[in-house]
């Protein structure tokens, strides 16, 4: 009974990310300023107000729930809305319920979450050096993060490493974390850095264009395009040596908003269309206006019908000011 949701380009909407915080354990230089303001509690929706909105997502036909933050692990009884929106893949109305996490929390959670039927978790991390971990996080235990993926394994939840390339930073390193993440069976992904929200470090300095990460690595190792696809924006390669799968994320260098299937919601009830944009739908007052779902659904369908075209991120050393003013921790990626 479902009609899908189509917006004004004909791209199907059936992937909703949900940031359930903008609080993080760490601080990632190129995510967050080390003096952040984060909203009071008290503008949260609740629990159960963030699984009404999923819901009525689901019943608007998305197939794919991700749960994102800041870090989605360190909001207070998070795995309380993970089991309620598991009912969603017990009644099929849901093909995927997955997490994008920073590993911190995973030791503690990783069994419950496979309880639940999440079967697989994209983990980011940047480096492999602990002490390049802890500059880069600002106050990050890499150790904790290892314990995490190492519960994740055992639990047997398929991890993607999600790693933003960072010039000087990690650039030099890729060749050895493939080898690592392929080696424990892991595919991994790297991440051009977008121009989202203040920060304290230059962006100009930290921009890595991936072409060239990839012409470095093709001294090394032989790449292959492969048509392999998550419903993420990434685009693969198969690494012959490792056997292993690595995708590119070029925001900057190569956009796939022609391809968008998502729209991100908030954790104050706001709908960001796109990731690169500024216009937002506020769906609490529908949401909050009346307990049945009809005035959400509608207010759905006002924001799907207005879906920009793509994002236009620039990095621009003259100005250096962000494409975007929210952070990435708003929307979650
Ligand atoms: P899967 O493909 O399902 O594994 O997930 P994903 O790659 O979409 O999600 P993940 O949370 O791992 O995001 C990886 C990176 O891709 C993050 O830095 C996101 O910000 C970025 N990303 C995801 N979707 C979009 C998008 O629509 N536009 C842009 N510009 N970046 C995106
Ligand atoms: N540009 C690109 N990726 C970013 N992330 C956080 N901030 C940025 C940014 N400005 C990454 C995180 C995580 C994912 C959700 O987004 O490292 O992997
Ligand atoms: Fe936290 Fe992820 Fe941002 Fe790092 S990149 S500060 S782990 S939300």
């Amino acid at each position: 009974s479902t009609v899908p949701m189509i917006d004004p380009f004909g791209r199907t909407i059936d992937y909703l990310r949900v940031s359930v915080t903008d609080r993080c354990d760490f601080r990632c230089t190129y995510c967050m300023a080390e003096d952040m303001t984060f909203l009071p509690k008290k503008d949260l929706l609740s629990l159960e107000e963030l699984d009404r909105l999923c819901t009525a997502f689901v019943e608007k036909g998305v197939r794919k729930l991700r749960l994102t933050g800041g870090e989605p692990l360190v909001r207070k009884n998070i795995m309380h809305l993970v089991r309620e929106l598991s009912r969603h893949l017990k009644s099929g109305a849901l093909e995927e319920l997955t997490l994008t996490t920073n590993g911190s929390q995973l030791a503690r959670f990783a069994d419950e979450l496979a309880d639940c039927g999440v079967r697989r978790l994209n983990v980011s991390l940047d480096t492999l050096d602990p002490d390049k971990f802890r500059a880069i996080t600002r106050w990050g235990h890499f150790g904790k993060v290892m314990e995490g993926l190492e519960a994740a394994e055992r639990a047997g939840l398929k991890v993607k490493i999600n790693a933003v390339a960072l010039k000087g930073f990690n650039d030099g390193e890729i060749p050895e974390m493939l080898r690592w993440a392929h080696g424990r069976g892991m595919d991994m992904t790297v991440i051009e850095t977008m121009p989202m929200g203040e920060i304290d470090a230059d962006r100009t300095d930290q921009y890595l264009p991936l072409s060239l990460l990839r012409a470095r690595l093709e001294n090394e190792f032989t790449l292959t395009d492969i048509p392999f696809k998550t419903g993420g924006p990434a685009r693969y390669v198969e690494i012959a040596e490792t056997g292993g799968r690595l995708g590119f994320i070029t925001p900057m260098t190569h956009n796939f908003c022609e391809s968008c299937n998502r729209v991100r919601l908030t954790c104050t009830g706001t709908l960001y269309m796109c990731l690169g944009q500024e216009d937002a739908a506020d769906l609490r007052q529908p949401l909050r206006a009346s307990e049945g779902n009809e005035l959400l659904h509608a207010a759905i369908d006002a924001a799907i019908g207005r879906k920009p075209k793509g994002h236009d991120f620039v990095i621009d050393r003259r100005t250096n000011r962000p494409s975007v003013s929210r952070h990435m921790s708003v929307t979650g990626g």
